[in-house]
């Protein structure tokens, strides 16, 4: 028998999920090309042609010890690489000694959580937010607390400044974030640090930052994502070749740890030992070397700029109350029926697939990932357009 908690997280778990295995039945039944599937950010663009071409020439280096098991942190010579592009791009100043790689970000994120909590530490995620943070913060028995954003999905610091308490050990940030595609402010991030320094001379203990950014790279209107991990000496930066270079399945990234932060020395032992004892051991070698060589290499932003751009205006056109996302490719719009579920079952039956606000902690919002062709995303428009008059308001 599995455990009991499994089995209601399994039950509690992701629309996202759910949503899928209701569009594999549905594209079984109706053909492929008669569902237009908007849930997952499981991108369909194919890695950057240079993404081949390392990997061809990695494949003819059969020099010895390549392939072997290593040091839990990863080759040293690629986080040196990692941490010089850090420092460079005034992400975070680091040196290789700082970077852990990691099975893409969200093994980052265990590997964060497993090091520093103590079972009934609480960790603040904002609403909407990434529904895995949950179950990650459950994983090492850390109590998950939400704290909402603003209407247009800002950070909102008095709603923060109300949740932190003195058990607060952490607070997890996604910025472009997964769902809303809202971008955090320069200025708005100096208060929110501000902030956070004040509540941890008040609590007299450590508050970590964790700045997940696996959508760092994909921002729009040739705006620069401002580094918020550079501005407060306690906090992680997690980043994901998973969305930068269209490889989610090959399950790469990294963790750095702001050289600033208390006990940096230990923390980083404790990162590399976390890395081990979850299984993870070490991030795939043939991974590591290839990112190394590829630091510079993303997809095309503009590919997914041009489809906000679309998707956007006929949103705006068909009435609905939505926010322009600054960067991701998601799009996170206000529900136009009082019931939102109704609204997602209407789409269903539409056979347009959507998740529903609730699953990302927001009922009364769905989600749409444009992170798909043309095609599926202009028909899924077609019937977006009609449904705000066909859910009652
Ligand atoms: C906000 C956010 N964090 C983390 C992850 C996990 O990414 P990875 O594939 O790097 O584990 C995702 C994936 O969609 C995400 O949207």
């Amino acid at each position: 028998m599995i455990s009991q908690y499994i089995t209601e997280a399994m039950e509690r778990s992701s629309w996202i999920r759910r949503m899928f295995d209701v569009g594999q039945e549905m594209k079984r039944k109706y053909g492929v090309e008669n569902v237009y599937d908007l849930t997952l950010g499981n991108p369909l663009i194919e890695p950057p042609d240079k993404f081949f071409e390392v990997l061809a020439t990695l494949s003819v280096n059969t020099s010895s010890g390549r392939h072997r098991y290593m040091s839990n942190a990863g080759f040293e010579d690629v986080r040196r690489k990692v941490a010089h592009y850090l420092t460079k791009n005034q992400i975070l100043e680091t040196e290789a000694e700082h970077i852990v790689m990691t099975i893409g970000v969200g093994g980052g994120l265990n590997v964060i959580l497993k090091t520093i909590l103590n079972p009934g530490d609480e960790v603040i995620i904002l609403a909407p937010f990434f529904a895995e943070y949950v179950f990650y913060i459950q994983n090492h028995q850390g109590v998950v607390v939400i704290a909402e954003t603003t209407t247009d999905f800002d950070l909102d610091l008095e709603e923060i400044d109300r949740k932190i308490t003195e058990k607060t050990k952490a607070i997890i940030i996604n910025s472009p974030n997964n769902p809303s595609g809202r971008l955090y402010s320069d200025e708005r991030l100096n208060q929110f640090v501000d902030l956070l320094n004040q509540k941890q001379k008040q609590f007299r203990h450590d508050i970590y930052l964790i700045s997940d950014e696996p959508y760092r790279d994909i921002v729009y209107d040739r705006v620069r994502a401002p580094s918020v991990c550079a501005k407060y000496d306690n906090s992680f930066f997690g980043y994901s070749w998973s969305k930068s270079l269209s490889i989610p399945g090959d399950r790469i990234g990294y963790i750095a740890a702001n050289p600033k932060m208390t006990d940096i020395k230990k923390t980083m032992n404790g990162l590399i030992f976390s890395n081990r004892i979850l299984g993870f051991i070490n991030a795939p070698a043939v991974m590591q070397m290839a990112v190394g060589k590829l630091l510079y290499a993303h997809v095309k932003v503009s590919y997914y700029e041009r489809k906000r751009d679309r998707i956007y205006q006929a949103l705006v056109e068909a009435g609905y109350d939505v926010y322009k996302p600054e960067g991701t490719f998601y799009f996170f719009p206000k529900c136009p029926s009082d019931d939102e579920i109704e609204f997602i079952n209407v789409a269903k039956e539409n056979r347009v697939l959507l998740v529903p606000g609730r699953g990302f902690g927001r009922p009364g919002y769905f989600r749409i990932a444009y992170c798909t062709d043309d095609r599926t995303i202009e028909r899924a428009l077609d019937h977006l357009y009609d449904l705000p008059k066909k859910v009652k308001q």
